[in-house]
């Protein structure tokens, strides 16, 4: 559900994550939860999926929230458009990591409580969190390869351009992949490009 989460909600999305990942073949399985038992599990769970509150899922938890939907529009999509092309665990991983970025870099977080102002002057403008400044920049898709990588958790080239490339052609980076893009790799934009309108629907 969509909106501020309560920690039992939060809790409940964590439990879903965690029966995605245990349908995971090994050796990925183990290192996905070797993964999220650290500091990106912990992000995970908590962090939001934007800075603002007019973006999407800006609130504690969104990002697992937002995740979680694009994972199951992902497997609704799929049924529909590519029946029996993709495997369930497949779907599960590229819609669990397609914004595995914005927990950080495994060392540091991505998103900050955004410093200097006060909680009223915050809520008023809508604007609740900064990005980490400290983070070597990269765009969020980059980040996420690069801490998949960071947890030697390897991807097929078909997973790899999916998760690259989830923004679609949103960001100027993608464009080379302009209609060169994999199934995968369409319908997770799509899931991921519907569920921020389901998220600003519901907010
Ligand atoms: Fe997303």
């Amino acid at each position: 559900m969509a909106g501020k989460l309560t920690d039992e909600q939060i809790e409940k999305n964590k439990e879903m994550v965690d029966n995605m990942i245990d349908l995971m073949p090994e050796p990925r399985r183990s290192k996905m939860m070797e993964m999220f038992e650290g500091m990106i599990g912990m992000e995970f769970y908590t962090a939001p999926a934007s800075t603002r509150e007019n973006y999407h899922a800006c609130f504690p938890g969104g990002l697992c929230d937002h995740t979680i939907r694009v994972t199951q529009n992902l497997h609704d999509i799929a049924k529909v458009l590519a029946p029996n092309k993709f495997k369930t665990s497949t779907l599960n991983f590229v819609g669990i990591v397609h914004d595995l970025g914005k927990c950080g870099d495994g060392v540091q977080p991505f998103y900050k409580i955004l410093q200097g102002q006060s909680t009223l002057w915050r809520r008023q403008r809508g604007e609740l969190y900064e990005t980490n400044k400290e983070l070597v920049y990269m765009p969020t898709s980059d980040r996420t390869i690069f801490v998949l990588n960071r947890y030697g958790i390897y991807m097929t080239d078909e997973e790899f351009q999916a998760v690259r490339i989830s923004d679609g052609q949103y960001a100027k980076t993608n464009v080379e992949y302009s209609m060169q893009e994999t199934d995968l790799a369409l319908l997770l934009h799509f899931a991921d490009r519907w569920a921020c309108t389901q998220e600003k629907q519901s907010e």
